[in-house]
Protein backbone atom coordinates (compact mmCIF):
# COMPACT_ATOMS: atom_id res chain seq x y z
CA UNK A 1 0.00 0.00 0.00
CA UNK A 2 1.48 3.50 -0.89
CA UNK A 3 -0.83 6.33 0.89
CA UNK A 4 -3.24 5.72 3.68
CA UNK A 5 -4.91 9.10 5.22
CA UNK A 6 -4.58 9.28 8.74
CA UNK A 7 -5.42 12.10 11.03
CA UNK A 8 -3.86 11.80 14.42
CA UNK A 9 -5.84 13.01 17.82
CA UNK A 10 -5.24 16.08 19.33
CA UNK A 11 -4.29 14.78 22.82
CA UNK A 12 -1.16 14.55 25.24
CA UNK A 13 -0.78 10.90 24.51
CA UNK A 14 3.06 9.67 23.45
CA UNK A 15 2.82 10.45 19.57
CA UNK A 16 3.55 6.79 18.96
CA UNK A 17 -0.11 5.81 20.70
CA UNK A 18 -1.61 8.53 18.57
CA UNK A 19 -0.09 6.87 15.45
CA UNK A 20 -1.05 3.63 16.30
CA UNK A 21 -5.00 4.53 17.24
CA UNK A 22 -5.06 6.72 14.17
CA UNK A 23 -4.15 3.14 12.51
CA UNK A 24 -6.57 1.19 14.50
CA UNK A 25 -9.43 3.70 13.10
CA UNK A 26 -8.78 2.91 9.84
CA UNK A 27 -9.09 -0.53 9.83
CA UNK A 28 -12.15 -0.53 11.75
CA UNK A 29 -13.84 1.90 9.44
CA UNK A 30 -12.35 -0.50 6.68
CA UNK A 31 -10.02 1.78 5.22
CA UNK A 32 -7.56 -0.82 4.71
CA UNK A 33 -8.90 -4.48 4.35
CA UNK A 34 -8.31 -7.64 6.25
CA UNK A 35 -5.01 -9.14 5.12
CA UNK A 36 -3.88 -5.62 3.05
CA UNK A 37 -0.61 -4.45 3.35
CA UNK A 38 -0.06 -1.40 5.19
CA UNK A 39 2.46 1.39 4.54
CA UNK A 40 6.20 0.94 5.17
CA UNK A 41 7.11 2.59 8.38
CA UNK A 42 9.56 4.81 6.15
CA UNK A 43 6.58 6.14 3.73
CA UNK A 44 4.57 6.89 6.83
CA UNK A 45 7.17 8.45 8.64
CA UNK A 46 7.51 11.02 5.75
CA UNK A 47 3.96 10.90 5.16
CA UNK A 48 3.91 12.08 9.22
CA UNK A 49 7.20 14.06 9.36
CA UNK A 50 7.91 11.74 12.52
CA UNK A 51 10.69 9.65 12.99
CA UNK A 52 10.79 6.84 11.51
CA UNK A 53 11.10 4.75 15.14
CA UNK A 54 7.84 6.34 16.22
CA UNK A 55 6.35 4.91 13.24
CA UNK A 56 7.55 1.64 14.05
CA UNK A 57 6.67 1.51 18.06
CA UNK A 58 2.94 2.44 16.37
CA UNK A 59 3.35 -0.78 14.59
CA UNK A 60 4.83 -2.37 17.44
CA UNK A 61 1.77 -1.42 19.90
CA UNK A 62 -0.88 -2.49 16.90
CA UNK A 63 1.12 -6.10 16.83
CA UNK A 64 0.82 -6.43 20.61
CA UNK A 65 -3.07 -5.44 20.01
CA UNK A 66 -3.69 -8.06 17.59
CA UNK A 67 -4.55 -5.91 14.48
CA UNK A 68 -0.96 -5.73 12.62
CA UNK A 69 0.83 -8.35 11.25
CA UNK A 70 4.57 -7.81 10.84
CA UNK A 71 6.63 -10.15 8.52
CA UNK A 72 10.26 -10.36 7.85
CA UNK A 73 10.88 -8.14 4.60
CA UNK A 74 7.34 -8.21 3.75
CA UNK A 75 6.84 -5.13 6.10
CA UNK A 76 3.01 -4.28 7.99
CA UNK A 77 -0.36 -5.43 7.09
CA UNK A 78 -3.92 -5.70 8.53
CA UNK A 79 -5.00 -9.30 10.17
CA UNK A 80 -6.81 -11.94 7.99
CA UNK A 81 -9.18 -12.08 10.90
CA UNK A 82 -9.76 -8.96 12.84
CA UNK A 83 -10.02 -8.97 16.88
CA UNK A 84 -13.45 -8.74 15.91
CA UNK A 85 -15.28 -7.65 19.30
CA UNK A 86 -13.66 -5.01 20.08
CA UNK A 87 -14.11 -3.72 16.27
CA UNK A 88 -17.77 -4.59 16.38
CA UNK A 89 -18.43 -2.88 19.80
CA UNK A 90 -16.54 -0.22 18.21
CA UNK A 91 -18.96 -0.32 15.41
CA UNK A 92 -22.09 -0.02 17.70
CA UNK A 93 -20.54 2.47 19.50
CA UNK A 94 -20.46 4.52 16.29
CA UNK A 95 -23.90 3.71 15.19
CA UNK A 96 -25.68 4.52 18.31
CA UNK A 97 -24.15 8.13 17.70
CA UNK A 98 -24.87 8.08 13.60
CA UNK A 99 -28.17 7.36 12.03
CA UNK A 100 -28.37 6.57 8.34
CA UNK A 101 -28.99 9.82 5.81
CA UNK A 102 -32.36 9.76 4.57
CA UNK A 103 -31.97 10.77 0.82
CA UNK A 104 -34.85 13.27 -0.20
CA UNK A 105 -34.91 12.47 -3.72
CA UNK A 106 -36.25 15.27 -5.94
CA UNK A 107 -36.50 13.20 -8.89
CA UNK A 108 -35.96 9.49 -9.73
CA UNK A 109 -35.89 7.23 -12.78
CA UNK A 110 -38.42 4.59 -12.27
CA UNK A 111 -36.92 2.64 -15.12
CA UNK A 112 -34.95 -1.08 -13.93
CA UNK A 113 -32.60 -2.57 -15.43
CA UNK A 114 -32.97 -6.39 -15.12
CA UNK A 115 -30.51 -9.12 -16.23
CA UNK A 116 -28.81 -7.28 -19.50
CA UNK A 117 -29.54 -9.54 -22.35
CA UNK A 118 -26.22 -10.57 -23.56
CA UNK A 119 -26.08 -12.50 -19.92
CA UNK A 120 -28.47 -15.62 -21.67
CA UNK A 121 -26.92 -17.91 -23.35
CA UNK A 122 -29.09 -17.07 -26.94
CA UNK A 123 -29.54 -13.35 -27.30
CA UNK A 124 -32.37 -12.53 -29.50
CA UNK A 125 -32.23 -8.89 -28.22
CA UNK A 126 -33.27 -6.46 -31.38
CA UNK A 127 -30.85 -4.18 -31.33
CA UNK A 128 -27.28 -5.77 -30.33
CA UNK A 129 -24.65 -5.26 -32.86
CA UNK A 130 -22.31 -8.48 -32.56
CA UNK A 131 -19.00 -6.93 -30.55
CA UNK A 132 -16.83 -9.99 -31.49
CA UNK A 133 -16.67 -8.81 -35.42
CA UNK A 134 -15.47 -5.15 -33.77
CA UNK A 135 -11.40 -5.31 -35.07
CA UNK A 136 -9.63 -4.65 -31.42
CA UNK A 137 -6.23 -5.30 -32.88
CA UNK A 138 -6.81 -2.79 -35.37
CA UNK A 139 -8.80 0.01 -33.58
CA UNK A 140 -5.63 -0.51 -30.80
CA UNK A 141 -3.19 1.16 -33.11
CA UNK A 142 -5.34 3.99 -33.63
CA UNK A 143 -5.79 3.92 -30.39
CA UNK A 144 -2.18 3.93 -29.80
CA UNK A 145 -1.57 6.80 -32.60
CA UNK A 146 -3.70 8.78 -30.62
CA UNK A 147 -1.90 8.42 -27.19
CA UNK A 148 1.27 8.73 -29.16
CA UNK A 149 0.72 11.92 -31.37
CA UNK A 150 -1.47 13.71 -28.66
CA UNK A 151 -3.06 16.88 -30.31
CA UNK A 152 -2.13 18.54 -26.88
CA UNK A 153 -4.34 21.90 -27.67
CA UNK A 154 -7.19 19.92 -27.68
CA UNK A 155 -6.57 17.65 -24.73
CA UNK A 156 -7.98 20.81 -22.69
CA UNK A 157 -11.28 22.42 -21.52
CA UNK A 158 -12.54 23.78 -24.63
CA UNK A 159 -13.29 22.69 -27.90
CA UNK A 160 -16.81 21.45 -26.52
CA UNK A 161 -18.62 20.85 -30.22
CA UNK A 162 -16.13 17.80 -30.50
CA UNK A 163 -12.48 17.14 -31.83
CA UNK A 164 -12.08 19.09 -34.81
CA UNK A 165 -10.54 16.27 -37.02
CA UNK A 166 -13.98 13.87 -36.25
CA UNK A 167 -15.97 16.20 -37.04
CA UNK A 168 -14.43 16.20 -40.84
CA UNK A 169 -14.34 13.09 -40.92
CA UNK A 170 -17.87 12.85 -39.78
CA UNK A 171 -19.63 15.44 -41.83
CA UNK A 172 -17.52 13.78 -45.15
CA UNK A 173 -18.70 10.55 -44.26
CA UNK A 174 -22.93 12.09 -43.62
CA UNK A 175 -22.27 14.24 -46.80
CA UNK A 176 -20.68 11.03 -49.23
CA UNK A 177 -23.01 8.37 -47.49
CA UNK A 178 -26.26 9.79 -46.13
CA UNK A 179 -26.27 12.78 -48.79
CA UNK A 180 -26.63 15.42 -45.21
CA UNK A 181 -24.87 18.47 -45.59
CA UNK A 182 -25.44 22.11 -44.47
CA UNK A 183 -25.43 21.03 -40.87
CA UNK A 184 -23.58 21.89 -37.98
CA UNK A 185 -22.15 18.39 -36.35
CA UNK A 186 -21.49 18.09 -32.93
CA UNK A 187 -20.41 14.65 -31.22
CA UNK A 188 -21.88 13.36 -28.42
CA UNK A 189 -21.68 10.68 -25.70
CA UNK A 190 -24.47 8.57 -27.64
CA UNK A 191 -28.10 9.33 -29.00
CA UNK A 192 -29.29 8.75 -25.14
CA UNK A 193 -26.62 12.39 -23.94
CA UNK A 194 -28.13 13.99 -27.15
CA UNK A 195 -31.83 13.11 -26.90
CA UNK A 196 -31.60 14.74 -23.01
CA UNK A 197 -29.67 17.71 -24.43
CA UNK A 198 -32.02 18.46 -26.85
CA UNK A 199 -35.04 17.93 -24.81
CA UNK A 200 -34.10 20.30 -22.25
CA UNK A 201 -33.12 22.72 -24.56
CA UNK A 202 -36.33 22.74 -26.58
CA UNK A 203 -39.30 21.75 -24.03
CA UNK A 204 -40.39 22.54 -20.98
CA UNK A 205 -43.13 21.25 -18.69
CA UNK A 206 -46.64 20.37 -20.52
CA UNK A 207 -45.02 20.46 -23.78
CA UNK A 208 -46.49 17.84 -26.15
CA UNK A 209 -44.28 15.39 -27.99
CA UNK A 210 -45.53 13.62 -30.74
CA UNK A 211 -43.73 10.16 -30.81
CA UNK A 212 -44.10 6.65 -32.42
CA UNK A 213 -47.21 4.52 -30.17
CA UNK A 214 -44.53 1.10 -30.40
CA UNK A 215 -41.39 3.43 -30.11
CA UNK A 216 -37.95 3.55 -28.28
CA UNK A 217 -38.56 4.01 -24.25
CA UNK A 218 -34.98 5.52 -23.73
CA UNK A 219 -36.11 8.43 -25.68
CA UNK A 220 -39.26 9.25 -24.04
CA UNK A 221 -37.83 8.62 -20.71
CA UNK A 222 -35.55 11.59 -21.55
CA UNK A 223 -38.48 13.57 -23.08
CA UNK A 224 -40.45 12.92 -20.46
CA UNK A 225 -37.35 13.95 -17.92
CA UNK A 226 -37.73 17.81 -19.33
CA UNK A 227 -41.60 17.95 -18.64
CA UNK A 228 -42.61 16.43 -21.80
CA UNK A 229 -46.58 14.90 -22.11
CA UNK A 230 -46.10 12.33 -25.10
CA UNK A 231 -48.53 11.75 -27.57
CA UNK A 232 -48.94 8.25 -29.41
CA UNK A 233 -49.08 8.41 -33.27
CA UNK A 234 -50.66 5.54 -34.49
CA UNK A 235 -48.87 3.03 -36.73
CA UNK A 236 -49.43 1.51 -40.12
CA UNK A 237 -47.76 -1.65 -41.39
CA UNK A 238 -45.56 1.24 -43.04
CA UNK A 239 -44.64 3.44 -39.97
CA UNK A 240 -46.35 6.16 -38.83
CA UNK A 241 -50.03 7.00 -39.82
CA UNK A 242 -49.53 10.39 -41.67
CA UNK A 243 -53.82 10.89 -40.95
CA UNK A 244 -53.40 10.40 -37.89
CA UNK A 245 -50.34 12.90 -37.33
CA UNK A 246 -52.47 15.58 -39.09
CA UNK A 247 -55.30 15.13 -36.50
CA UNK A 248 -52.79 15.34 -33.72
CA UNK A 249 -51.35 18.74 -35.24
CA UNK A 250 -54.62 20.21 -35.62
CA UNK A 251 -55.70 18.45 -32.08
CA UNK A 252 -52.62 19.94 -30.12
CA UNK A 253 -49.67 21.98 -30.20
CA UNK A 254 -47.31 19.99 -30.88
CA UNK A 255 -43.50 21.14 -30.04
CA UNK A 256 -41.86 18.17 -31.16
CA UNK A 257 -41.81 14.90 -33.02
CA UNK A 258 -39.50 12.03 -32.46
CA UNK A 259 -39.28 9.41 -35.48
CA UNK A 260 -37.20 6.47 -36.30
CA UNK A 261 -37.99 6.81 -40.25
CA UNK A 262 -35.36 4.08 -41.69
CA UNK A 263 -35.86 1.18 -39.56
CA UNK A 264 -38.58 2.34 -37.32
CA UNK A 265 -37.92 1.19 -33.71
CA UNK A 266 -39.20 -1.64 -32.93
CA UNK A 267 -40.93 -2.74 -35.95
CA UNK A 268 -38.31 -2.08 -38.32
CA UNK A 269 -40.63 -1.23 -41.10
CA UNK A 270 -39.03 1.89 -43.58
CA UNK A 271 -41.01 5.18 -44.11
CA UNK A 272 -41.79 5.04 -47.97
CA UNK A 273 -40.77 8.10 -49.11
CA UNK A 274 -43.95 9.86 -50.25
CA UNK A 275 -44.98 9.56 -46.42
CA UNK A 276 -41.89 11.16 -45.50
CA UNK A 277 -42.77 13.75 -48.01
CA UNK A 278 -46.07 14.06 -46.29
CA UNK A 279 -44.61 14.36 -42.66
CA UNK A 280 -42.03 16.99 -43.89
CA UNK A 281 -44.87 19.14 -45.13
CA UNK A 282 -47.37 18.92 -41.91
CA UNK A 283 -44.00 19.57 -39.82
CA UNK A 284 -43.28 22.64 -41.75
CA UNK A 285 -46.86 23.95 -42.13
CA UNK A 286 -47.55 23.22 -38.01
CA UNK A 287 -43.97 24.61 -37.09
CA UNK A 288 -42.73 21.54 -35.54
CA UNK A 289 -39.15 20.44 -35.07
CA UNK A 290 -38.82 16.52 -35.79
CA UNK A 291 -36.00 14.45 -34.42
CA UNK A 292 -34.10 11.62 -36.83
CA UNK A 293 -33.15 9.20 -34.86
CA UNK A 294 -30.88 7.24 -37.61
CA UNK A 295 -29.60 4.65 -35.25
CA UNK A 296 -28.48 2.17 -37.86
CA UNK A 297 -28.51 2.96 -40.81
CA UNK A 298 -25.71 1.10 -42.69
CA UNK A 299 -27.51 -1.83 -41.99
CA UNK A 300 -29.76 -2.06 -44.92
CA UNK A 301 -29.69 -5.04 -47.24
CA UNK A 302 -31.54 -5.12 -50.51
CA UNK A 303 -30.84 -1.56 -51.81
CA UNK A 304 -29.27 1.28 -50.57
CA UNK A 305 -30.96 2.88 -47.51
CA UNK A 306 -32.84 5.75 -48.20
CA UNK A 307 -31.65 9.23 -47.79
CA UNK A 308 -32.50 10.61 -44.36
CA UNK A 309 -34.95 13.48 -43.71
CA UNK A 310 -32.08 15.53 -42.90
CA UNK A 311 -30.75 14.94 -46.28
CA UNK A 312 -33.96 17.23 -47.62
CA UNK A 313 -34.41 19.86 -45.12
CA UNK A 314 -35.02 23.24 -46.36
CA UNK A 315 -36.83 24.59 -43.43
CA UNK A 316 -34.09 23.26 -41.46
CA UNK A 317 -36.00 21.83 -38.68
CA UNK A 318 -34.62 18.16 -38.82
CA UNK A 319 -32.29 17.33 -35.63
CA UNK A 320 -30.24 14.15 -37.28
CA UNK A 321 -29.27 11.65 -34.64
CA UNK A 322 -26.56 8.85 -35.45
CA UNK A 323 -24.91 6.48 -33.17
CA UNK A 324 -21.80 4.48 -33.08
CA UNK A 325 -23.42 1.67 -30.59
CA UNK A 326 -24.04 -0.51 -33.18
CA UNK A 327 -21.18 0.00 -35.91
CA UNK A 328 -18.80 -0.28 -32.91
CA UNK A 329 -20.51 -0.88 -29.87
CA UNK A 330 -22.57 0.22 -27.21
CA UNK A 331 -19.80 0.95 -24.84
CA UNK A 332 -18.08 3.23 -27.29
CA UNK A 333 -20.28 5.80 -26.40
CA UNK A 334 -20.16 8.36 -29.18
CA UNK A 335 -22.95 9.60 -30.88
CA UNK A 336 -23.57 12.32 -33.69
CA UNK A 337 -25.87 15.33 -33.07
CA UNK A 338 -26.33 16.77 -37.14
CA UNK A 339 -28.17 20.46 -37.08
CA UNK A 340 -28.59 24.06 -38.05
CA UNK A 341 -26.60 26.36 -36.79
CA UNK A 342 -28.86 28.22 -35.13
CA UNK A 343 -29.92 25.59 -32.57
CA UNK A 344 -26.33 23.94 -32.89
CA UNK A 345 -24.56 26.44 -30.16
CA UNK A 346 -27.96 26.35 -27.80
CA UNK A 347 -27.33 22.42 -27.94
CA UNK A 348 -23.65 22.63 -27.06
CA UNK A 349 -23.54 25.47 -24.31
CA UNK A 350 -26.79 23.02 -22.66
CA UNK A 351 -24.40 19.90 -23.15
CA UNK A 352 -21.61 21.32 -20.95
CA UNK A 353 -23.92 21.08 -18.38
CA UNK A 354 -23.90 17.37 -18.15
CA UNK A 355 -20.63 17.29 -20.10
CA UNK A 356 -18.05 19.15 -21.34
CA UNK A 357 -16.76 16.94 -24.50
CA UNK A 358 -16.48 13.84 -25.49
CA UNK A 359 -13.00 11.87 -24.01
CA UNK A 360 -10.85 13.34 -26.88
CA UNK A 361 -8.39 10.23 -27.28
CA UNK A 362 -11.35 8.29 -28.48
CA UNK A 363 -12.80 10.97 -30.40
CA UNK A 364 -8.84 10.59 -32.16
CA UNK A 365 -8.32 7.26 -32.27
CA UNK A 366 -12.17 6.79 -34.45
CA UNK A 367 -11.40 10.11 -36.67
CA UNK A 368 -8.04 8.52 -37.62
CA UNK A 369 -9.84 4.86 -38.21
CA UNK A 370 -12.35 6.89 -40.38
CA UNK A 371 -9.51 8.44 -42.53
CA UNK A 372 -8.07 4.77 -43.27
CA UNK A 373 -10.88 3.55 -44.40
CA UNK A 374 -10.88 1.18 -41.88
CA UNK A 375 -14.24 2.21 -40.30
CA UNK A 376 -15.96 1.72 -43.62
CA UNK A 377 -14.08 -1.55 -44.33
CA UNK A 378 -15.77 -3.05 -40.79
CA UNK A 379 -18.92 -1.62 -42.09
CA UNK A 380 -19.07 -3.16 -45.26
CA UNK A 381 -18.40 -6.66 -42.96
CA UNK A 382 -20.77 -6.29 -40.56
CA UNK A 383 -23.63 -5.67 -43.08
CA UNK A 384 -22.73 -8.41 -45.21
CA UNK A 385 -22.59 -10.51 -41.65
CA UNK A 386 -26.01 -9.46 -40.84
CA UNK A 387 -27.02 -9.94 -43.99
CA UNK A 388 -26.63 -13.45 -43.92
CA UNK A 389 -27.42 -13.84 -40.35
CA UNK A 390 -30.92 -12.07 -41.14
CA UNK A 391 -31.39 -14.90 -44.16
CA UNK A 392 -30.48 -17.62 -42.07
CA UNK A 393 -33.58 -16.43 -39.53
CA UNK A 394 -35.53 -16.05 -42.10
CA UNK A 395 -34.90 -19.64 -43.14
CA UNK A 396 -35.07 -21.14 -40.09
CA UNK A 397 -38.47 -19.08 -38.89
CA UNK A 398 -39.65 -20.63 -42.70
CA UNK A 399 -38.80 -24.10 -41.60
CA UNK A 400 -40.78 -23.81 -38.33
CA UNK A 401 -43.71 -22.23 -40.12
CA UNK A 402 -43.66 -25.62 -41.73
CA UNK A 403 -43.57 -27.22 -39.30
CA UNK A 404 -47.16 -26.15 -38.08
CA UNK A 405 -46.18 -23.09 -35.92
CA UNK A 406 -47.93 -20.17 -35.72
CA UNK A 407 -45.93 -17.27 -37.23
CA UNK A 408 -46.40 -14.75 -39.90
CA UNK A 409 -43.37 -11.84 -40.16
CA UNK A 410 -42.42 -9.72 -43.13
CA UNK A 411 -38.82 -9.61 -44.15
CA UNK A 412 -37.45 -6.10 -43.64
CA UNK A 413 -35.25 -4.23 -45.55
CA UNK A 414 -32.85 -3.89 -43.23
CA UNK A 415 -32.08 -3.23 -39.09
CA UNK A 416 -30.97 -5.80 -36.66
CA UNK A 417 -34.30 -7.75 -36.31
CA UNK A 418 -37.44 -9.23 -37.52
CA UNK A 419 -41.01 -8.48 -35.89
CA UNK A 420 -42.98 -11.38 -35.36
CA UNK A 421 -46.44 -12.10 -35.34
CA UNK A 422 -47.11 -15.21 -32.99
CA UNK A 423 -50.70 -15.16 -32.95
CA UNK A 424 -51.31 -14.81 -29.52
CA UNK A 425 -49.47 -14.65 -25.77
CA UNK A 426 -46.48 -13.11 -26.87
CA UNK A 427 -45.51 -12.02 -23.31
CA UNK A 428 -45.81 -15.63 -22.14
CA UNK A 429 -43.63 -16.57 -25.03
CA UNK A 430 -41.39 -14.08 -24.09
CA UNK A 431 -41.24 -15.19 -20.28
CA UNK A 432 -40.86 -18.53 -20.89
CA UNK A 433 -38.22 -17.99 -23.19
CA UNK A 434 -36.22 -15.91 -20.97
CA UNK A 435 -36.91 -18.90 -17.98
CA UNK A 436 -35.13 -21.38 -20.34
CA UNK A 437 -32.21 -18.98 -21.00
CA UNK A 438 -32.81 -17.52 -24.31
CA UNK A 439 -33.37 -13.19 -24.49
CA UNK A 440 -36.28 -11.90 -26.46
CA UNK A 441 -38.92 -9.07 -26.18
CA UNK A 442 -42.54 -8.84 -26.33
CA UNK A 443 -45.02 -6.40 -28.03
CA UNK A 444 -45.98 -5.16 -24.57
CA UNK A 445 -42.61 -3.97 -23.96
CA UNK A 446 -42.99 -1.08 -26.12
CA UNK A 447 -46.44 0.37 -26.33
CA UNK A 448 -46.61 3.86 -25.04
CA UNK A 449 -49.70 3.44 -23.75
CA UNK A 450 -49.86 -0.46 -22.93
CA UNK A 451 -53.60 -0.65 -22.81
CA UNK A 452 -52.87 -1.42 -27.33
CA UNK A 453 -51.07 -3.91 -26.48
CA UNK A 454 -52.61 -6.98 -28.74
CA UNK A 455 -49.74 -9.60 -27.22
CA UNK A 456 -49.35 -10.50 -31.34
CA UNK A 457 -45.56 -9.57 -31.68
CA UNK A 458 -41.91 -10.61 -30.82
CA UNK A 459 -38.47 -8.74 -32.17
CA UNK A 460 -36.16 -11.38 -32.57
CA UNK A 461 -32.70 -9.79 -32.75
CA UNK A 462 -30.45 -11.83 -35.84
CA UNK A 463 -27.26 -9.18 -35.57
CA UNK A 464 -25.93 -9.72 -32.02
CA UNK A 465 -25.06 -13.95 -32.50
CA UNK A 466 -23.96 -16.24 -34.94
CA UNK A 467 -25.62 -18.87 -37.30
CA UNK A 468 -25.56 -21.59 -35.29
CA UNK A 469 -26.58 -19.44 -32.25
CA UNK A 470 -29.44 -18.33 -34.17
CA UNK A 471 -30.72 -22.01 -35.45
CA UNK A 472 -30.40 -23.37 -31.85
CA UNK A 473 -31.91 -20.64 -30.20
CA UNK A 474 -34.84 -20.99 -32.52
CA UNK A 475 -34.94 -24.96 -31.92
CA UNK A 476 -35.03 -24.48 -28.12
CA UNK A 477 -37.49 -21.41 -28.72
CA UNK A 478 -39.69 -23.73 -30.98
CA UNK A 479 -41.75 -25.33 -27.89
CA UNK A 480 -42.38 -21.84 -26.49
CA UNK A 481 -44.29 -21.04 -29.68
CA UNK A 482 -48.14 -21.35 -30.80
CA UNK A 483 -49.36 -24.45 -33.16
CA UNK A 484 -51.12 -22.82 -35.41
C1 LIG B 1 -33.95 3.67 -31.39
C2 LIG B 1 -32.55 3.76 -30.90
N1 LIG B 1 -31.93 4.94 -30.90
C3 LIG B 1 -30.67 5.07 -30.49
C4 LIG B 1 -29.95 4.00 -30.04
C5 LIG B 1 -28.52 4.17 -29.63
O1 LIG B 1 -28.43 4.85 -28.45
P1 LIG B 1 -27.01 5.21 -27.83
O2 LIG B 1 -26.23 5.93 -28.89
O3 LIG B 1 -27.34 6.10 -26.67
O4 LIG B 1 -26.34 3.94 -27.42
C6 LIG B 1 -30.56 2.74 -30.00
C7 LIG B 1 -29.83 1.58 -29.47
O5 LIG B 1 -30.36 0.57 -29.11
C8 LIG B 1 -31.88 2.62 -30.46
O6 LIG B 1 -32.49 1.43 -30.48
Amino acid sequence: MKTLNLSLEHSKLPLYLKISNALRAAIINSHVAPSEQLPSARMLAEQLSVNRHTVMAAYHELGAQGWVKTQQRQGYSVVATLPIHQSLAKSAEQHLSCTQHQWRLSKSNQSTFAQPAHHYPFNFAGGNPDIELFPFNEFRGYINEALSRPSIQELHYGGNSGFAPLIEQVTTYLRRVRSITDKEIIIVNGTQEALYVVAQTLLTTGDKVAVESLGYRPAWSALKSAGAQLIGVNQTDQGIDVSHLETLFKQHKIRLLYLTPLHQYPTTTTLPVAQRMQVYRLAQQYNVPIIEDDYDHEFHYDSQPLAPMAANDPSRLVIYLSSFSKIMFPGSRLGIIAVDKTLATHLVNYRTIVNHKVSVVLQDAVARWMKDGAFERHLRKTTRTYHKRRQCMVVQLNILQTQGIDLTFDIPAGGMALWVNVGHNAEKIAQLAKDNGIYLMAESSFHLDRANNQDKFIRLGFAGQTEEKIIQGLQKLKPFLNPR
